[in-house]
């Protein structure tokens, strides 16, 4: 069970691999499983807190069956590792991000009794270590990591102990994963990293940033879009920017996180950028793609935040107008710097959390609005929610319902949009 970020997706997805080619069968109902392994986020305390009801749920199943065995892997395993098995006595196995490849062997250390934990940060790749995707149902979108970690080091994150340092996978190997998933008919990569924009590597003595890395994808004739998600705005150099006005597969959307839009916030939370700063990347992507889709996350109520601060943050997003976003209340970390800080009170937080997303909502609704009419290539992906619909994705990333056969799945056509709800569109075939 997958919780938290596209990077846990794609991680679960590697070791459900290592553990077929192990000899198990994946089973989505946990009264079937001999072992359930969740996949756990840190990020917020409420993501954590999940975890530990979801787990204790499992005690009549345990009942039921002696022999299942229960895993945590992902941030809380790393974040929390033994405490956890303290905490939550019918865990019998936590698994850290980086130990991943290390799955199958620990299962075969459970099988003869006793527990297994492994949180260690090794230096080999653990993607090397677990098998290449076989899985021959993939969908025509997938990710792939080419990075992982964060050494920026944001007052409230916990994303640089729990993920580590960052590191980069290297250009053969990506392009080695990119090949076989194009050959399984995937069409659509989104290349995923903590800072995905910091991405740093070499090949034959040449340099890889983000922005070659992304050219040379280009040239897979089967791939036909790309995407990266998430970025910093220290790091969107100028090859990446102008990417976006000469990539065509480079699809029109950017996920640049700001978190407030008060330097003096912004500094209390180690961001080393400036609003400014931000707003001077999104002006020269926007020069290049004036069409482009502007996404962000923001978090209210981060400790010293003052109305005036928080007015900031609102006139930030009247300025940018964003696609969509994700808004959070600040939630106080364990470990992290902002810890010791003290907090915003609660009904402050919820209050300007209201106020942020009632104008994020607008502005999401006003860009959904302007589609209608247009017409706008679209990738279908699956089976939509009634029969005859299948569902795909815009440009944009917006989900679009459309009448049509799962013939189409894998194809990208042209869509006339004829309405929108808040979070996706309905449109015609051309
Ligand atoms: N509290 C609230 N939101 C947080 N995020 C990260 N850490 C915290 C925290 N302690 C948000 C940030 C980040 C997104 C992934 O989660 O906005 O960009
Ligand atoms: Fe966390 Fe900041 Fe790193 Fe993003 S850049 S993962 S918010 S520490």
């Amino acid at each position: 069970k997958t919780y938290g970020c596209q990077m846990n997706v794609y991680d679960s997805s590697r070791m459900s691999e290592a553990l077929v080619s192990e000899g198990f069968d994946i089973t989505e109902n946990t009264d079937d499983a001999d072992f359930i392994l969740l996949n756990t986020c840190h990020i917020r305390e409420k993501a954590a807190e999940k975890i530990y009801s979801e787990l204790g749920r499992y005690r009549v199943l345990k009942d039921k069956n002696p022999n299942l065995k229960i895993g945590v892997a992902g941030c809380v395993a790393q974040a929390e590792g033994e405490e956890i098995i303290k905490r939550q006595p019918l865990v019998d196995l936590v698994v850290g991000p980086q130990a991943y490849h290390r799955l199958p062997t620990m299962l075969k250390k459970l099988q003869e009794g006793g527990r297994s934990i492994d949180i260690e940060f090794p230096t080999e790749d653990k993607f090397l270590h677990l098998p290449k995707v076989n899985n021959k149902n993939l969908k025509p979108s997938a990710f792939l990591t080419i990075q992982e970690g964060c050494d920026k080091f944001c007052a409230f994150c916990v994303v640089p102990y729990t993920r580590g340092a960052e590191v980069s996978r290297s250009p053969n190997d990506l392009m080695d994963e990119a090949y076989s998933l194009t050959e399984k008919g995937v069409v659509e990569i989104t290349l995923l990293g903590q800072n995905v924009n910091a991405y740093l590597s070499q090949r034959n003595g040449s340099k890889w940033n983000l922005a070659k890395l992304i050219s040379e994808l280009a040239r897979i004739p089967e791939l036909k879009r790309i995407r990266f998600t998430t970025s910093h705005p220290n790091d969107m150099c100028d090859s990446l920017i102008d990417l976006f006005g000469s990539e065509t597969k480079l699809m029109p959307y950017l996920h640049l996180p700001v978190q407030s839009g008060s330097n003096k916030i912004l500094k209390a939370m180690n961001r080393r950028h400036t609003v400014a700063h931000y707003l001077g990347v999104l002006e020269r992507v926007r020069e290049r793609r004036p069409d482009i889709a502007i996404s962000g996350d923001f978090i209210v109520g981060f400790p010293g935040e003052s109305d005036t601060d928080f007015q900031e943050t609102i006139e930030l997003v009247e300025r940018v107008g964003y696609a969509q976003a994700y808004s959070f209340k600040y939630s106080s970390r364990p470990g992290t710097p902002a810890s010791d800080l003290e907090e915003v009170e609660e009904s402050i937080k919820s209050k300007r959390l209201l106020e942020l997303q009632a104008v994020l909502g607008e502005q999401q609704k006003k860009f959904q609005r302007k589609m209608i009419g247009n017409e706008y290539p679209v990738l279908i992906e699956k089976q939509g929610r009634e029969a005859g619909q299948v569902v795909g994705r815009s440009p944009y990333l917006q989900p679009v319902f459309i009448n049509g056969s799962t013939d189409l799945v894998g194809e990208i056509v042209s869509v006339r949009m004829k309405s929108y709800r808040t979070n996706s569109l309905e449109g015609e075939i051309l």
